[in-house]
Protein backbone atom coordinates (compact mmCIF):
# COMPACT_ATOMS: atom_id res chain seq x y z
CA UNK A 1 0.00 0.00 0.00
CA UNK A 2 1.45 3.65 -1.15
CA UNK A 3 2.07 5.01 2.70
CA UNK A 4 0.42 8.33 1.33
CA UNK A 5 -2.93 7.01 1.20
CA UNK A 6 -2.54 5.28 4.34
CA UNK A 7 -6.01 4.74 5.90
CA UNK A 8 -5.69 5.23 9.68
CA UNK A 9 -8.49 3.46 11.93
CA UNK A 10 -11.15 5.90 13.42
CA UNK A 11 -9.71 8.92 15.75
CA UNK A 12 -11.01 11.46 16.87
CA UNK A 13 -7.95 13.55 17.26
CA UNK A 14 -7.80 13.57 13.16
CA UNK A 15 -11.19 15.77 12.94
CA UNK A 16 -9.79 17.55 16.11
CA UNK A 17 -7.26 19.58 14.37
CA UNK A 18 -7.97 18.78 10.89
CA UNK A 19 -4.82 16.32 10.60
CA UNK A 20 -3.76 14.16 8.26
CA UNK A 21 -2.06 11.34 10.64
CA UNK A 22 -2.34 10.65 13.90
CA UNK A 23 0.47 11.97 15.16
CA UNK A 24 1.76 14.91 17.37
CA UNK A 25 5.08 16.85 17.20
CA UNK A 26 5.61 17.15 20.80
CA UNK A 27 6.09 20.28 22.65
CA UNK A 28 9.78 20.59 23.66
CA UNK A 29 12.01 23.05 25.34
CA UNK A 30 15.15 24.10 23.27
CA UNK A 31 13.87 22.05 20.46
CA UNK A 32 10.68 22.56 19.05
CA UNK A 33 10.87 26.42 17.43
CA UNK A 34 8.71 27.30 14.76
CA UNK A 35 10.90 25.65 12.20
CA UNK A 36 10.20 22.03 13.86
CA UNK A 37 6.25 22.49 14.18
CA UNK A 38 5.79 24.25 10.26
CA UNK A 39 7.89 21.32 9.19
CA UNK A 40 5.54 18.92 11.19
CA UNK A 41 2.47 20.31 9.97
CA UNK A 42 3.75 19.75 6.51
CA UNK A 43 4.49 16.58 6.91
CA UNK A 44 0.56 16.09 7.96
CA UNK A 45 0.77 16.02 11.81
CA UNK A 46 0.16 18.39 14.64
CA UNK A 47 3.24 20.82 14.87
CA UNK A 48 3.53 21.93 18.78
CA UNK A 49 6.07 25.08 19.78
CA UNK A 50 7.95 24.37 23.16
CA UNK A 51 7.60 27.56 24.69
CA UNK A 52 8.97 26.17 28.15
CA UNK A 53 12.17 28.00 27.19
CA UNK A 54 10.84 30.81 25.48
CA UNK A 55 10.42 34.34 26.50
CA UNK A 56 7.05 36.02 25.06
CA UNK A 57 8.82 37.80 22.61
CA UNK A 58 10.70 34.98 21.29
CA UNK A 59 7.21 32.97 21.11
CA UNK A 60 5.53 35.38 19.32
CA UNK A 61 8.74 35.64 16.97
CA UNK A 62 8.70 31.62 16.58
CA UNK A 63 5.19 31.75 16.35
CA UNK A 64 5.25 33.97 13.42
CA UNK A 65 7.93 32.15 11.74
CA UNK A 66 5.31 28.81 11.79
CA UNK A 67 2.77 30.35 10.07
CA UNK A 68 5.28 31.84 7.53
CA UNK A 69 6.28 28.51 6.79
CA UNK A 70 2.81 26.67 6.88
CA UNK A 71 -0.63 27.20 5.95
CA UNK A 72 -1.44 24.11 8.46
CA UNK A 73 -2.77 24.44 11.87
CA UNK A 74 0.00 25.00 14.59
CA UNK A 75 -0.26 24.80 18.71
CA UNK A 76 1.70 25.42 21.81
CA UNK A 77 2.40 23.56 24.51
CA UNK A 78 3.17 25.76 27.98
CA UNK A 79 4.22 24.36 30.63
CA UNK A 80 2.78 25.34 33.95
CA UNK A 81 5.61 25.62 36.22
CA UNK A 82 6.80 29.24 34.89
CA UNK A 83 6.46 32.02 36.32
CA UNK A 84 5.32 33.66 33.18
CA UNK A 85 2.70 31.64 31.95
CA UNK A 86 0.36 34.36 31.48
CA UNK A 87 2.15 36.45 29.56
CA UNK A 88 2.87 33.63 26.62
CA UNK A 89 -0.60 32.53 27.18
CA UNK A 90 -1.92 35.93 25.92
CA UNK A 91 1.00 36.70 23.28
CA UNK A 92 -0.22 32.64 21.24
CA UNK A 93 -3.50 34.08 21.94
CA UNK A 94 -2.83 37.28 20.30
CA UNK A 95 -1.06 35.38 17.27
CA UNK A 96 -4.04 33.29 16.35
CA UNK A 97 -3.36 30.14 18.46
CA UNK A 98 -5.88 28.36 19.64
CA UNK A 99 -4.18 24.85 20.30
CA UNK A 100 -2.78 24.69 23.56
CA UNK A 101 -1.23 21.75 25.17
CA UNK A 102 -0.79 22.72 28.85
CA UNK A 103 1.53 20.01 31.06
CA UNK A 104 3.31 20.09 34.75
CA UNK A 105 0.40 21.88 36.22
CA UNK A 106 -3.06 21.39 37.00
CA UNK A 107 -5.29 21.11 34.20
CA UNK A 108 -8.04 23.28 35.94
CA UNK A 109 -6.00 26.59 36.63
CA UNK A 110 -6.08 27.88 32.90
CA UNK A 111 -8.35 24.89 30.99
CA UNK A 112 -11.87 27.38 31.77
CA UNK A 113 -10.55 30.49 30.26
CA UNK A 114 -8.76 29.00 27.61
CA UNK A 115 -12.07 27.39 26.51
CA UNK A 116 -13.79 30.48 27.34
CA UNK A 117 -11.52 31.73 24.48
CA UNK A 118 -12.76 29.05 21.82
CA UNK A 119 -9.45 27.41 22.18
CA UNK A 120 -8.90 23.47 21.88
CA UNK A 121 -7.41 22.43 25.05
CA UNK A 122 -4.69 18.98 25.82
CA UNK A 123 -3.80 18.56 28.70
CA UNK A 124 -0.48 16.13 30.06
CA UNK A 125 -0.99 13.62 32.69
CA UNK A 126 1.68 10.71 33.71
CA UNK A 127 -1.17 9.18 36.09
CA UNK A 128 -4.62 7.70 35.46
CA UNK A 129 -5.63 9.83 38.46
CA UNK A 130 -4.47 13.35 36.61
CA UNK A 131 -5.84 12.21 33.09
CA UNK A 132 -9.11 12.03 34.77
CA UNK A 133 -8.49 14.75 36.36
CA UNK A 134 -7.70 16.79 33.13
CA UNK A 135 -11.13 14.98 31.81
CA UNK A 136 -12.94 16.65 34.75
CA UNK A 137 -11.52 20.03 33.92
CA UNK A 138 -12.81 20.09 30.60
CA UNK A 139 -10.10 19.33 28.36
CA UNK A 140 -10.83 18.01 25.00
CA UNK A 141 -8.31 15.04 25.18
CA UNK A 142 -5.10 14.38 27.18
CA UNK A 143 -1.72 13.07 26.77
CA UNK A 144 -1.07 9.85 28.81
CA UNK A 145 2.62 10.17 29.25
CA UNK A 146 5.20 7.13 30.44
CA UNK A 147 8.11 7.57 32.34
CA UNK A 148 10.11 6.40 29.28
CA UNK A 149 9.63 9.69 27.96
CA UNK A 150 12.09 12.37 27.48
CA UNK A 151 11.74 15.32 29.35
CA UNK A 152 10.23 16.11 32.66
CA UNK A 153 8.49 12.71 34.04
CA UNK A 154 6.03 11.89 36.51
CA UNK A 155 7.29 11.08 39.63
CA UNK A 156 4.94 7.79 39.87
CA UNK A 157 7.41 6.10 37.32
CA UNK A 158 4.60 4.64 35.32
CA UNK A 159 5.50 3.09 32.09
CA UNK A 160 3.61 3.81 28.54
CA UNK A 161 1.90 0.22 28.29
CA UNK A 162 0.89 -0.21 31.82
CA UNK A 163 -0.42 3.56 32.00
CA UNK A 164 -2.26 2.97 28.97
CA UNK A 165 -4.10 -0.06 30.53
CA UNK A 166 -4.76 1.62 33.73
CA UNK A 167 -6.89 4.49 31.52
CA UNK A 168 -8.27 1.63 29.29
CA UNK A 169 -12.22 2.59 28.58
CA UNK A 170 -11.69 5.29 31.86
CA UNK A 171 -12.41 8.65 29.61
CA UNK A 172 -14.64 9.78 27.31
CA UNK A 173 -12.47 11.91 25.57
CA UNK A 174 -9.86 10.79 22.98
CA UNK A 175 -6.20 9.93 24.52
CA UNK A 176 -3.16 10.37 22.82
CA UNK A 177 -0.53 8.62 24.11
CA UNK A 178 3.63 9.50 24.55
CA UNK A 179 6.74 7.69 25.86
CA UNK A 180 8.78 5.44 24.09
CA UNK A 181 6.77 5.97 20.62
CA UNK A 182 9.18 5.72 18.05
CA UNK A 183 7.60 2.81 15.32
CA UNK A 184 4.84 2.13 12.92
CA UNK A 185 4.36 -1.04 14.79
CA UNK A 186 4.55 1.43 18.25
CA UNK A 187 1.74 3.30 16.56
CA UNK A 188 -0.68 0.14 16.07
CA UNK A 189 -0.23 -0.94 19.55
CA UNK A 190 -1.22 2.37 20.92
CA UNK A 191 -4.17 2.15 19.01
CA UNK A 192 -4.90 -1.62 20.02
CA UNK A 193 -4.52 -0.28 23.50
CA UNK A 194 -7.57 2.37 22.66
CA UNK A 195 -4.92 5.52 21.73
CA UNK A 196 -6.38 7.72 19.16
CA UNK A 197 -3.23 9.41 18.38
CA UNK A 198 0.24 9.13 20.03
CA UNK A 199 2.93 12.51 21.07
CA UNK A 200 6.05 11.82 19.69
CA UNK A 201 9.01 13.68 21.09
CA UNK A 202 12.63 11.97 20.93
CA UNK A 203 12.31 11.42 17.52
CA UNK A 204 11.19 14.42 16.21
CA UNK A 205 14.40 16.28 17.97
CA UNK A 206 16.54 14.60 16.11
CA UNK A 207 15.32 15.68 13.25
CA UNK A 208 16.76 17.63 10.87
CA UNK A 209 14.12 20.85 11.25
CA UNK A 210 14.66 21.02 15.28
CA UNK A 211 16.70 23.59 16.96
CA UNK A 212 18.52 20.93 18.57
CA UNK A 213 22.58 21.61 18.31
CA UNK A 214 24.39 19.34 15.97
CA UNK A 215 26.17 18.18 18.56
CA UNK A 216 23.21 16.75 20.61
CA UNK A 217 21.23 15.06 17.36
CA UNK A 218 25.33 13.10 17.19
CA UNK A 219 24.60 12.29 20.44
CA UNK A 220 21.47 11.04 20.12
CA UNK A 221 22.36 8.98 17.66
CA UNK A 222 24.95 7.01 19.34
CA UNK A 223 23.14 6.51 22.56
CA UNK A 224 22.28 2.80 23.21
CA UNK A 225 19.72 0.89 24.85
CA UNK A 226 20.54 2.10 28.41
CA UNK A 227 21.57 5.15 28.31
CA UNK A 228 19.14 7.14 29.58
CA UNK A 229 17.93 7.31 33.61
CA UNK A 230 15.55 9.16 35.23
CA UNK A 231 17.17 11.85 37.77
CA UNK A 232 16.59 14.54 40.52
CA UNK A 233 13.44 13.15 41.46
CA UNK A 234 13.81 15.19 44.03
CA UNK A 235 13.20 18.36 42.22
CA UNK A 236 11.76 18.14 39.02
CA UNK A 237 11.89 14.55 37.73
CA UNK A 238 13.63 13.72 34.13
CA UNK A 239 14.84 11.59 32.03
CA UNK A 240 18.15 12.22 30.87
CA UNK A 241 20.97 11.20 28.27
CA UNK A 242 24.01 9.75 29.99
CA UNK A 243 27.06 12.26 30.50
CA UNK A 244 29.21 13.83 33.14
CA UNK A 245 26.61 15.99 34.42
CA UNK A 246 24.40 13.10 34.51
CA UNK A 247 27.40 11.14 36.54
CA UNK A 248 27.52 14.00 38.88
CA UNK A 249 23.76 14.21 39.91
CA UNK A 250 23.84 10.02 40.24
CA UNK A 251 26.28 10.47 42.40
CA UNK A 252 25.00 12.93 44.59
CA UNK A 253 21.87 10.94 44.32
CA UNK A 254 23.43 8.03 45.85
CA UNK A 255 24.85 9.92 49.20
CA UNK A 256 21.34 11.02 49.26
CA UNK A 257 21.87 14.42 48.14
CA UNK A 258 18.86 16.79 49.84
CA UNK A 259 16.87 19.19 47.36
CA UNK A 260 18.92 22.20 47.45
CA UNK A 261 22.64 20.15 47.16
CA UNK A 262 20.99 18.86 43.75
CA UNK A 263 19.75 22.30 42.68
CA UNK A 264 23.30 23.82 43.25
CA UNK A 265 24.59 21.04 40.68
CA UNK A 266 22.12 21.69 38.37
CA UNK A 267 22.51 25.56 37.93
CA UNK A 268 20.63 27.81 35.73
CA UNK A 269 20.96 27.11 32.05
CA UNK A 270 22.00 23.50 32.10
CA UNK A 271 19.22 22.61 29.03
CA UNK A 272 19.87 25.60 26.91
CA UNK A 273 23.70 24.73 27.48
CA UNK A 274 23.42 21.23 26.23
CA UNK A 275 20.79 21.24 23.92
CA UNK A 276 21.04 24.30 22.07
CA UNK A 277 24.37 25.12 22.54
CA UNK A 278 25.61 21.09 22.32
CA UNK A 279 27.66 21.08 25.56
CA UNK A 280 27.64 17.42 25.68
CA UNK A 281 29.12 16.78 28.49
CA UNK A 282 27.89 19.47 30.82
CA UNK A 283 24.98 20.45 29.78
CA UNK A 284 21.53 18.64 30.25
CA UNK A 285 20.05 16.66 27.82
CA UNK A 286 16.82 15.54 27.89
CA UNK A 287 15.51 12.22 25.60
CA UNK A 288 13.35 9.46 26.37
CA UNK A 289 14.63 5.79 26.27
CA UNK A 290 13.23 5.33 22.57
CA UNK A 291 16.48 7.48 21.55
CA UNK A 292 18.54 4.07 21.29
CA UNK A 293 16.75 3.66 17.68
CA UNK A 294 17.37 7.00 16.58
CA UNK A 295 20.42 6.00 13.98
CA UNK A 296 20.33 8.79 11.67
CA UNK A 297 19.05 12.37 11.17
CA UNK A 298 15.79 12.33 9.02
CA UNK A 299 13.72 14.95 7.90
CA UNK A 300 10.45 15.37 9.34
CA UNK A 301 8.85 14.31 6.65
CA UNK A 302 10.98 11.05 6.30
CA UNK A 303 10.63 9.94 9.98
CA UNK A 304 6.98 10.82 9.27
CA UNK A 305 6.63 8.31 5.94
CA UNK A 306 9.25 6.09 7.90
CA UNK A 307 6.62 5.54 10.71
CA UNK A 308 3.70 5.16 7.84
CA UNK A 309 5.20 2.83 6.29
CA UNK A 310 6.39 0.30 9.63
CA UNK A 311 2.41 1.16 10.65
CA UNK A 312 1.22 -0.39 6.96
CA UNK A 313 4.03 -3.35 8.06
CA UNK A 314 3.03 -4.03 11.24
CA UNK A 315 -0.59 -3.90 10.46
CA UNK A 316 -0.15 -6.57 8.01
CA UNK A 317 1.95 -8.81 9.70
CA UNK A 318 -1.06 -9.30 12.16
CA UNK A 319 -3.58 -10.01 9.44
C1 LIG B 1 14.19 17.58 24.54
C2 LIG B 1 12.83 17.41 25.15
C3 LIG B 1 12.20 18.51 25.72
C4 LIG B 1 10.90 18.38 26.24
N1 LIG B 1 10.28 19.50 26.71
C5 LIG B 1 8.97 19.42 27.09
C6 LIG B 1 8.24 20.58 27.43
O1 LIG B 1 8.74 21.71 27.37
N2 LIG B 1 6.94 20.44 27.79
C7 LIG B 1 6.32 19.20 27.84
O2 LIG B 1 5.12 19.13 28.17
N3 LIG B 1 7.00 18.08 27.53
C8 LIG B 1 8.29 18.17 27.13
N4 LIG B 1 8.95 17.04 26.73
C9 LIG B 1 8.19 15.76 26.64
C10 LIG B 1 7.54 15.67 25.25
O3 LIG B 1 6.57 16.66 25.10
C11 LIG B 1 6.92 14.30 24.95
O4 LIG B 1 5.74 14.08 25.68
C12 LIG B 1 7.87 13.16 25.18
O5 LIG B 1 9.12 13.47 24.60
C13 LIG B 1 7.32 11.89 24.55
O6 LIG B 1 8.16 10.79 24.80
P1 LIG B 1 9.37 10.35 23.82
O7 LIG B 1 10.47 11.29 24.11
O8 LIG B 1 9.65 8.96 24.23
O9 LIG B 1 8.86 10.46 22.41
C14 LIG B 1 10.25 17.13 26.22
C15 LIG B 1 10.90 16.02 25.65
C16 LIG B 1 12.17 16.15 25.12
C17 LIG B 1 12.82 14.96 24.49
Amino acid sequence: MNSNKIKWPNSRILELFNIENPIIQAGMVWVSGGNLAAAAADAGCLGLLGAGSMHPELLKEQIKKAKSLTKKPIGVNIPLLYNKTEEQIKVALDEGIRIFFTSAGSPKTWTPFLKKEGCIVVHVASTPEFAKKSQDAGVDAVVVEGFEAGGHNGRDEITTLVLLQQIYNKLTIPIIVAGGIGSGAAILAAFAMGAEAVQIGTAFAATKESSAHENFKMAMCKAQFNSTFLRMKKLVPVRLLENEFAKKIAQAEDSCATKDQLQEILGKGRAKEGMLNGNIQEGELEVGQIVSEVNEILSCNKLVQKLKHEYIAAKQSIL
